[in-house]
């Protein structure tokens, strides 16, 4: 875990040596370095996309100016280029512990990679073929699905609890049956935190026989992920969450992988995982992305994260919860959840509450981070949403004070101007 004192962080497991504490974790953002007002700035935005440590922009720099060359080539770019790729696959292979490394297919990023599996699969389907999919998840993992109805799909959505921001799993159990060919869930909610339990969820998937897909884009860097734990078919994930460029990634079992009839260019191999990554690969984003993992391990791999986010996020809760006028829209004490907060107030809306943190210096996002249809059942959608707080390991509990202490002022303000 990372400490305050700096003192270094990791697990005594852990494969990295730890990289000096939460000081040596900051240096290594150039972008915290920003000011807003000549406060420095907070940044919570990491939901919509984490800073970048320097180790990343290298590797994105090294392989433009020292490798750069399309695929394939009998040449030492070419080669140096496609073994860039491999161990990259290789990373990312053992970061989610698959298989192999042909398990690992890149693409431009997860809501592009989910729309070409999803017609991928659904060239194997037959009308009246069911998809099961969830309110509580990002539209990413819903459209691709939906777009499916045109072709006599039927697509059941599991109802989520306002009250809890949970599934409820009688009503996902109840959408699934003889026809039902695929489950998507995500494995956390990018709005809320919650985190589902994959493990009713494959249960279910698996005695109907159905694909299980798995959106981990917010569940990546914050706990980690063992895909033959979780029994997923496919899960897909995006390194601009970890640290990494704007790249998507997506594991496929192989045997699931190499049943699906991929659309592709006649020259493409149509090996796994080829024959999913359409056109030239974003070979700098690849680099970066590995290079992201690096990261993540040097700060002791994500378990490691999960216990310093834990500290800061169970004080956030904490004190917004002790603010008056503040609502935490959020899973029951007990449930498992990312460090991700969001909340309303009842005398500001959500823009207005976001406006008024930016200009003190605290990035956070506001509206409904495409977990649209989510926050349309929170009965927010009028209101401009949700307010969310995102820890990440570089935040610190100074500012999860500061930003305490900022949504209080706000709070203060709104009671007395009522
Ligand atoms: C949970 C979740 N799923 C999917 C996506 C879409 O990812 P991408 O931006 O890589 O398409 C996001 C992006 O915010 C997300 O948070």
């Amino acid at each position: 875990m990372i400490r305050e004192a700096g003192h270094g962080f990791g697990h005594p497991h852990d494969v990295h040596d730890p990289a000096g504490g939460l000081a040596g974790c900051r240096s290594q953002f150039p972008a915290l370095g920003t000011s807003v007002g000549g406060r420095p700035a907070v940044f919570l935005d990491g939901p919509g996309g984490t800073q970048v440590p320097v180790s990343v922009v290298e590797a994105i720099n090294e392989y433009l100016l020292q490798r750069n060359a399309n695929s394939h080539g009998l040449f030492a770019t070419s080669r140096a280029s496609d073994e860039g790729v491999e161990h990259a696959r290789s990373r990312f292979a053992a970061f989610f512990r698959a298989e192999s490394a042909s398990e690992i297919a890149f693409g431009a990023n997860m809501t592009t990679l989910n729309f070409h599996l999803a017609r991928n699969i659904a060239r194997d389907l037959a009308p009246g073929d069911e998809v099961v999919i969830t309110e509580l998840d990002h539209e990413a993992n819903r459209a691709p699905w939906l777009a499916l109805r045109e072709q006599g799909i039927v697509v059941r959505e599991v109802r989520v609890d306002p009250a809890t921001c949970q599934l409820d799993l009688l009503d996902f159990g109840g959408k699934i049956g003889p026809r039902t060919r695929v489950v998507a869930v995500g494995a956390a909610s990018n709005a809320v935190g919650t985190v589902n339990d994959l493990g009713a969820i494959r249960q279910l998937a698996q005695g109907a026989g159905a694909l299980l897909v798995v959106d981990a884009v917010h569940f990546v860097p914050h706990l980690p992920v063992d895909v033959r734990a979780i029994g997923c078919d496919f899960l897909l994930c995006s390194a601009y969450k970890f640290f990494g460029p704007h790249i998507g990634v997506l594991y496929g079992r192989r045997a699931a992988f190499e049943r699906l009839r991929c659309h592709k260019v006649l020259p493409q191999d149509d090996a796994i995982p080829f024959r999913l990554e359409t056109g030239t690969p974003n070979f700098e984003g690849i680099a970066g992305a590995a290079a992201a993992l690096d990261f993540i391990g040097g700060l002791g791999g994500p378990s490691a994260i999960a216990a310093y986010e834990d500290q800061l996020v169970a004080r956030l809760r904490a004190g917004l919860a002790t603010v008056p006028g503040v609502q935490l829209w959020q899973a029951p004490a007990e449930a498992p959840k990312t460090p991700t907060v969001a909340f309303t107030m009842n005398t500001l809306d959500a823009p207005a509450i976001a406006r008024r943190l930016g200009d003190e210096g605290i990035f956070a996002w506001d509206g409904d981070f495409y977990a649209t249809t989510l926050v349309k059942r929170l009965g927010l959608a009028a209101r401009g949403g949700l307010v969310r707080l995102g820890l990440a390991p570089y935040n610190t509990m100074d500012e999860v004070d500061r930003t305490i202490a900022a949504v209080a002022k706000l709070a203060s303000e709104g009671a007395g101007a009522q």
